[in-house]
């Protein structure tokens, strides 16, 4: 187990320094010396001495040992091509209004709309958050379901205002009928209407056809927020990206992130698309706060469609290995078009996450009512199988297994 841990570090940790460090011109052996050197003087320097050098690096230790399937984020990191452009743009670390490779533009050309439909945020979370407050306000509403992306729910309950949340039907699928007529039912309440598309946590999407029907049938002044954080990961053919919306100049947001496919949950990039009015209506209440590297990266990233398509394949694979193996042991997933997917236990899933942290894997938290799924997220091939080896190990040690029949 050990050795397993050190040659995984090496492994992902050295290709991705190494790679970093060429570029700065600084060889291993610099590396090697620099580093026992900060060693040195960090025991001298740090009040308290070793002990505290020990606790820190004890932090990172776990931290790196563990395998992350437990944020939906993208195991290989940012793209080769995407560290050199980042790697490029320190050289702005101590500047404000330096070059940003028109990261802006660059969206708005993605999209076939114009630079006044797009608002940056530092992660796509800003983006969410500055929808709650330009449309909440105590005693507004927000709709949407539950389970959904719970930062707009527990951001409207911070300033005062409510959320009226819908269950899932008994599929899992978002009722936008339901949608509709609570939107119509408290119309001079709402503040705007929340739609995670695909859902997180449960990977499935609404269709484009069920889009449409929500913005037919509420009224054209009710903002609507349609989170798109996955979408680059679904197939499903009567799923569409919603931005045609934004052209017509219906009261649409989408939100948009660099966190997902692009491996870059860490450099906080995400934007919104959205009818200019409304961008002038937000952009008061954004920070605007994009540093240097996460713009530079994001244009590499959006460019390097090798890296993403190979992202994709990499995904599905294990995505649907690790289901029909699970499937295979009795246990049904939710069909999902993201990278993630949530598995049904039967029962409560807080202590087999516990279980699944003892034996260093960590899995998704609890989504109620959907307290009997488990979130997983896609990793690394080395981390899928250390999840499905816990899996077993974990059901054969308790009566999950033979409370099932299995
Ligand atoms: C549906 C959804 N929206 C938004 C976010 C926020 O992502 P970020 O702030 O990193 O862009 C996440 C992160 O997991 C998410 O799952």
């Amino acid at each position: 187990m050990s050795d397993r841990k050190v040659s995984r570090r090496h492994f992902v940790g050295g290709a991705t320094a190494a790679a970093a460090l060429g570029t700065l011109g600084i060889t291993p052996e610099i590396a090697e010396a620099k580093i026992r050197r900060a060693a040195e003087i960090g025991v001298r320097r740090i009040p308290g001495g070793p002990p505290m050098l020990r606790a820190w690096q004890s932090q990172v230790d776990e931290y790196d040992a563990l395998a992350h399937l437990s944020s939906n984020e993208n195991p290989f990191g940012p793209s080769a091509k995407t560290l050199d452009a980042m790697t490029y743009a320190f050289k702005y670390s101590m500047r404000y209004g330096y070059p940003d490779n028109n990261v802006q533009e660059r969206i708005a050309a993605s999209h076939g709309v114009d630079r006044g439909n797009i608002l940056m945020g530092a992660g796509s979370g800003e983006i969410l958050e500055v929808v709650g407050l330009t449309y909440l306000a105590p005693g507004k509403k927000v709709i949407g379901v539950e389970p959904s992306y719970g930062q707009v729910y527990s951001h409207a309950a911070g300033i005062d205002a409510d959320a009226i949340l819908l269950p899932l039907e008994p599929d899992y699928t978002q009722n936008v009928e339901r949608m509709v007529d609570a939107t119509n039912r408290h119309y001079r309440d709402v503040g705007f209407v929340y739609v995670c598309n695909p859902n997180n946590p449960t990977g499935i999407c609404m269709t484009a056809d069920e889009i449409a029907y929500l913005l037919d049938n509420i009224p054209e002044d009710v903002p609507v927020l349609i989170d798109e954080a996955y979408h680059h990961f679904v197939e499903d053919p009567a799923y569409r990206e919603s931005i045609e919306y934004v052209r017509q100049g219906r009261r649409v947001v989408i939100a948009r992130t660099f966190s997902k496919i692009y491996g870059m949950a860490a450099m906080r990039i995400g934007y919104a698309i959205a009818p200019e009015d409304m961008i002038d209506e937000m952009q008061p209440w954004s920070t605007g706060s994009v540093n240097a590297l996460a713009r530079w990266g994001a244009v590499a990233a959006m460019d390097d469609t090798e890296a993403s398509s190979s992202m994709l394949a990499h995904n599905k694979k294990w995505r649907e290995q690790a289901r029909a193996e699970l499937a295979g042991l009795g246990y049904e997933s939710l069909p999902s078009e993201t990278n993630f997917f949530m598995v049904n236990l039967g029962r409560t899933v807080a202590p087999i996450r516990q279980a699944f942290r003892e034996r260093g894997v960590a899995v998704g938290r609890d989504f109620p009512p959907m307290l009997d799924h488990l979130r997983v997220s896609i990793g690394s091939e080395e981390e899928m199988g250390r999840f499905m080896t816990a899996f077993e190990d974990i059901l054969r040690k308790t009566s999950l297994m033979s409370s099932r029949g299995d």
